[in-house]
């Protein structure tokens, strides 16, 4: 276990053990991620805060929810940076386990999703869930969290996730933090490093259809896929982007839309930028 400042670097199991069992039932809120930290994760960070005794950020590149032909290789890694951020933030450990901790040689258990998992996100990316759901169990079956937090930029995950600490009986709260995104309004995500300055305005192009999305809702349009249809020509129209899907869909379990439930929707969409997949959402309520 390595200190850094005030908190603690933990690379492997036992020492999570030894962190853990010294804790003398504080609770703890969980904050998973893949490290790339930018505000959006700090925010997370600062919402755990308000919930637990305990603070406890892991950082680790999932390898079970990038599939074949995705970016594993090219994803950023850069811890140093990123313990940099959390010092300040006051967490009281990061847990950054290596693969051989997560997945040692024999691992053979997977959780599966039935349905969600394969819908808007999981139709273009095959395990991909079952990948998340995996190292989200793990997690919380490892430290037994009162509260993990999650951000709504993958809200598809956060709901989820919700589904699976129901379905199996998770004693852990899932806590939803809002999406944050930059002065233009490209939300924040870690692959945004792979764009460049020229990608980032075509990237923009997804948030100004949600935008637009609300607008025509807000006008009082109530037909979904009338206002989908609008929504999905306007992305055909950008050269430079590939639209993978853009959905409406209502917000508390991701069911499809109703005119009668418009306005407890959210539009959910993902691009292509070069070869960098991006998502992003929009309520309508
Ligand atoms: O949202 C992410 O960064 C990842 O999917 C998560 C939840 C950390 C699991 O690897």
């Amino acid at each position: 276990m390595v200190n850094f400042l005030n908190s603690k670097l933990i690379q492997n199991k036992s020492e999570l053990k030894e962190f853990l069992g010294k804790l003398n039932h504080q609770q703890i809120a969980l904050v998973p991620t893949m490290g790339a930290l930018h505000a959006g994760h700090l925010s997370l960070v600062e919402k755990a805060k308000t919930l637990a005794d305990q603070t406890v950020v892991s950082i680790y590149v999932n390898p079970s929810q990038f599939g074949e032909n995705e970016d594993l290789d090219s994803y950023p890694r850069t811890l140093e940076n990123d313990l940099a951020k959390l010092s300040d933030l006051g967490v009281s450990a990061v847990y950054a386990p290596g693969n051989e901790q997560v997945y040692p040689e024999g691992f053979q258990t997977y959780v599966y999703n039935n349905s969600l998992s394969n819908d808007l996100c999981g139709a273009s990316r095959p395990g991909h869930f079952q990948g998340v759901c995996t190292i989200v169990l793990k997690l919380i079956n490892l430290m037994q969290p009162k509260w993990v937090v999650f951000g709504k930029k993958d809200y598809q995950q956060y709901k989820i996730i919700e589904q699976m600490v129901r379905d199996l009986d998770l004693d852990t709260g899932i806590v939803g933090a809002d999406l944050v995104r930059d002065s233009h309004g490209l939300a924040l995500s870690s692959r945004n490093k792979n764009l460049n300055e020229d990608q980032k305005k075509l990237a923009l192009s997804l948030y100004q259809t949600l935008q637009l999305g609300k607008q025509i809702v807000q006008q009082g349009e109530r037909d979904p896929s009338r206002v989908v249809d609008i929504l999905k020509k306007k992305l055909l129209e950008v050269d430079g982007i590939t639209l993978d899907y853009l959905e409406m869909r209502q917000a508390d379990d991701l069911s499809a839309s109703s005119p009668d439930s418009v306005v407890d929707s959210i539009l959910l969409g993902a691009i292509k930028v070069g070869s960098t997949r991006l998502i992003d959402n929009m309520p309508l309520s």
